[in-house]
C-alpha cells in the first residue's frame, strides 16, 4: 500500500471530521498538505479520482490528527521520589509548600543544558506522536528567571522543527516563585512582565503566555497583570485556575480574552458563564486528577449547559502528571469526569485546536485546513476511548505525508 504522498485521495473512511461522525463512507483529497474536499462515496464520479492517487482504506476510522494543547514536556529530572512521598501520605501542597514540588523541577531545569533538556524532551514528545498527536502544545515554567525560560521555550521550538509535529509554545513564567524572590511575589511578577514576556515575544519563542492562579502560587490581581503584559506583546493568554481552590481565576482569564483555562475542577457556575461570554474553552485535565487523586469533579454538567467547548490535554508535567498519552486521557475524561467518547474526541480535536486559537488550521477534517491525521484500527470512534493500548493507530499522516 501506498503511504499517502501529496495528491492523494483516501476512500471508505469511517470519518470522525473533529466535531461529528458522517453517517456516510467518505472520500477525502488531499493536495499540497491541505485538505482539498471531502465527499461521501457514494457521490464520487470517476473524473474526482483523476490526478490523484488512491488509497482504500476500507472502512477504517480516519479522526483528526490529535491535538495535546497542554504540556509542560520540556523539564530536567524526575519526581519519581515526590509520588513515593505522596504514597505515604502528603500532599501536592504539602511538598509545594516545603520547596519540592515544581521548585525542585526548576533546579533540575535549571542545571540542565539546552542539548540535555532537548534529548530528555525527545522520547515524551515521541510517545504523544505514538499515539496520534499532530499539534502539541509546550509551556515554559520550570526555569523562572529570564534566561532559563528562554531556555526552555528555545528547547520547544527545536522539537518542533525537528520532529514532524506542531509545537506551539507558552511562555509560563508565572508558574511558581522562585526562592530568590522569596517574600516578593510582586518584583517577581515585575521580571515577568517587564522583562520575560518582552524578550520572548521579541525573539519570537512564545505563542502564548499562561499563569498558574492558586494560593501556592500567584493571586488573580497578579495574573491580571502578566495578561495586560501578553497583549501589549501580541500574545495569547491562557490560565492554570481553579484546581485546587475557588479564587475566580477562571472569570479573570476570560475577561482578559483567554484562549483557555485549565484544570477548573473548582470552578463555579458564574466562572462557566464568565467562560461561556467570552468565548474561552475550558480544558480538562484528567491525568492531574487522577495522579493526585482529587475528588473534586469539573463543572461538567454546568459547561454543557452554556454551551462552552471542552478541551481535553494531558498536562504531561513531571509532578501532577507524568502522563504521555493523549489516548489514556480518552479513557480518563469518559471514565473521571462522564465525557461522552464524542465530546472526549472533540476535546482533542476541534476543541482542543480552539483552545490554541487553531481552528483554523487543525483539528478537523475540512477543506483549507492542514492535513493532519490518523487512521485506527477499527470502525467505531467510541472505540478510542472506550479501550486502552488499543485500538492501534495504523497511519499517522502530518501535513499530507506519512510520518
Ligand atoms: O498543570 N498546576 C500547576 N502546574 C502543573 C504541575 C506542574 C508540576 O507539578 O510540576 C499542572 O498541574
Ligand atoms: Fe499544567
Amino acid at each position: 500500500m501506498n503511504h499517502g504522498t501529496d495528491n492523494t485521495l483516501w476512500l471508505n473512511a469511517t470519518l470522525f471530521d473533529g466535531l461529528n461522525t458522517r453517517e456516510q463512507r467518505m472520500a477525502m483529497a488531499v493536495t499540497d498538505g491541505q485538505i482539498a474536499w471531502l465527499k461521501p462515496m457514494a457521490e464520487l464520479n470517476t473524473g474526482d479520482r483523476s490526478g490523484f492517487e488512491c488509497i482504500d482504506v476500507e472502512g477504517a476510522l480516519v479522526t483528526p490528527g490529535l491535538v495535546d494543547c497542554h504540556t509542560h514536556l520540556v523539564f530536567g529530572g524526575n519526581r519519581a521520589g515526590e509520588f513515593e512521598a505522596r504514597l505515604e501520605g502528603k500532599s501536592y501542597e504539602e511538598i509545594a509548600r516545603a520547596g519540592g514540588g515544581i521548585i525542585s523541577t526548576v533546579k533540575a531545569t535549571r542545571a540542565a543544558g539546552e542539548e540535555a533538556l532537548f534529548e530528555a524532551a525527545k522520547p515524551r514528545l515521541q510517545a504523544l506522536m505514538a499515539d496520534g498527536a499532530t499539534t502539541v502544545e509546550i509551556k515554559s515554567g520550570y526555569g523562572l528567571s529570564l534566561e532559563s525560560e528562554l531556555k526552555m521555550l528555545r528547547v520547544a521550538r527545536r522539537l518542533g522543527r525537528e520532529l514532524r509535529v506542531r509545537v506551539v509554545t507558552t511562555l509560563l513564567g508565572a508558574h511558581a516563585l522562585p526562592p530568590e524572590y522569596k517574600d516578593d511575589a510582586d518584583g517577581y511578577i515585575r521580571l515577568v512582565c517587564e522583562e520575560m514576556i518582552p524578550a520572548a515575544a521579541a525573539e519570537g519563542l512564545a505563542d502564548a503566555v499562561d499563569v498558574f492562579c492558586e494560593s501556592i502560587a500567584f493571586s488573580v490581581e497578579q495574573c491580571e497583570r502578566v495578561y495586560a503584559a501578553a497583549k501589549a506583546h501580541g500574545l495569547a493568554i491562557k490560565g492554570h485556575t481553579e484546581q485546587l481552590s475557588n479564587l475566580g481565576g477562571s472569570a479573570a482569564a476570560a475577561r482578559a480574552g483567554a484562549a483557555s483555562v485549565d484544570h477548573i475542577e473548582y470552578l463555579d457556575e458564574a466562572g462557566v458563564k464568565a467562560l461561556a461570554e467570552a468565548g474561552t474553552v475550558a480544558t480538562l485535565l484528567p491525568g492531574a486528577f487522577y495522579m493526585l487523586r482529587e475528588t473534586q469533579l469539573p463543572p461538567i454538567e454546568l459547561l454543557r449547559r452554556h454551551g462552552v467547548p471542552m478541551a481535553l490535554a494531558t498536562d504531561a508535567n513531571p509532578g501532577s502528571s507524568p502522563i504521555f498519552s493523549l489516548k489514556l486521557m480518552l479513557n480518563m475524561a469518559c471514565t473521571l469526569f462522564r465525557l461522552t467518547p464524542l465530546e472526549a474526541l472533540r476535546g482533542v480535536t476541534a476543541h482542543g485546536a480552539r483552545a490554541l486559537g487553531l481552528q483554523q488550521q487543525v483539528g478537523r477534517l475540512a477543506p483549507g485546513l492542514q492535513a493532519d491525521f490518523c487512521l485506527w484500527d477499527t470502525q467505531n470512534p467510541a472505540e478510542l476511548a472506550y479501550s486502552v493500548g488499543l485500538p492501534r493507530l495504523t497511519q499517522r499522516i502530518f501535513a499530507g505525508v506519512k510520518a
